[in-house]
């Protein structure tokens, strides 16, 4: 199932997201005792995550938090990821310190790193999913040039089938290594969502929404057997022929 839904901004998005949020910890966490949600950087979920830590009533003692992507960059860098999601949402929460997987950067390389990652995933997913890979719950954004997680266009890494984690270079190759989820997990997900504001983003998301054999990663993001939502502001939204 592929749902579009326009939002009239940010808060709206937001909203939303913790309602699902809610709802699907309750019934992940009634079927097999804990709820999995892999959470992306950017700009765009801060105030999501933000927004998260007044909820103390969800079950953050049964919830893991899984990263989608890094860049190699030390904690302390205003590039990482894991130090975004930590300030805006984890430090504001009662949770297990062995429920957050995040991607650790102190390792030689960035492929050392994201086998670690890649461990942690398979152990995790041998322990609750009876050795299926598969997240509860996905936030991905999408970058104006159509990439997702650290997928980018035209990159080796989305040809991936037999890793669960792979550590790449940025598009232009200037930037920082990154170490991403690859798509083979990221469409096992149960429920995918991606949350997109911004003029910036409307030609992109026209493209990734209305043709039909676009390659651009955010494209490709297709659940083997879940559900895929898109939740737009007006702006992104924008150049859709059809508007919802
Ligand atoms: C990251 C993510 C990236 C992000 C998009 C959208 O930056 O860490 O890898 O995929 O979700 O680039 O970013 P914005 O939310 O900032 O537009």
């Amino acid at each position: 199932m592929k749902e579009i839904y326009i939002f009239s901004g940010i808060e709206q998005i937001t909203d939303f997201v913790i309602n699902k949020w809610t709802d699907l910890s309750e019934k992940a966490i009634n079927e097999k005792g804990v709820f999995s949600v892999a959470l992306s950087g950017g700009k765009t979920p801060e105030m999501l995550y933000q927004k998260l830590t007044e909820k103390t009533e969800l079950p953050w003692n049964k919830t893991h938090i899984f990263m989608v992507d890094e860049r190699f960059v030390p904690y302390e860098s205003s590039e990482s990821n894991f130090r975004m999601i930590s300030q805006s949402l984890l430090r504001h929460v009662t949770i297990p310190a062995k429920n957050i997987h995040f991607i650790s950067t102190t390792d030689d390389t960035p492929q050392t790193s994201a086998l670690k990652y890649e461990n942690d995933l398979i152990s995790y997913f041998k322990k609750t999913n009876k050795n299926s890979p598969g997240f509860d719950l996905i936030l991905l954004g999408i970058g104006s040039d159509g990439h997702t997680a650290s997928l980018f266009p035209s990159s080796s890494s989305l040809k991936v089938t037999r890793h669960l984690v792979m550590a790449v270079s940025p598009a232009d190759k200037t930037g920082e290594k990154r170490i991403t989820l690859t798509l083979p997990v990221i469409n096992k997900t149960k429920d995918i969502y991606f949350l997109v504001t911004g003029e910036g983003k409307a030609d992109t998301i026209k493209k990734v929404l209305e043709n039909k054999n676009s390659v651009l990663p955010a494209a490709m993001v297709k659940p083997d057997n879940g559900n895929l939502f898109f939740l737009l502001d007006n702006s992104a939204a924008s150049m859709l022929s059809a508007r919802r």
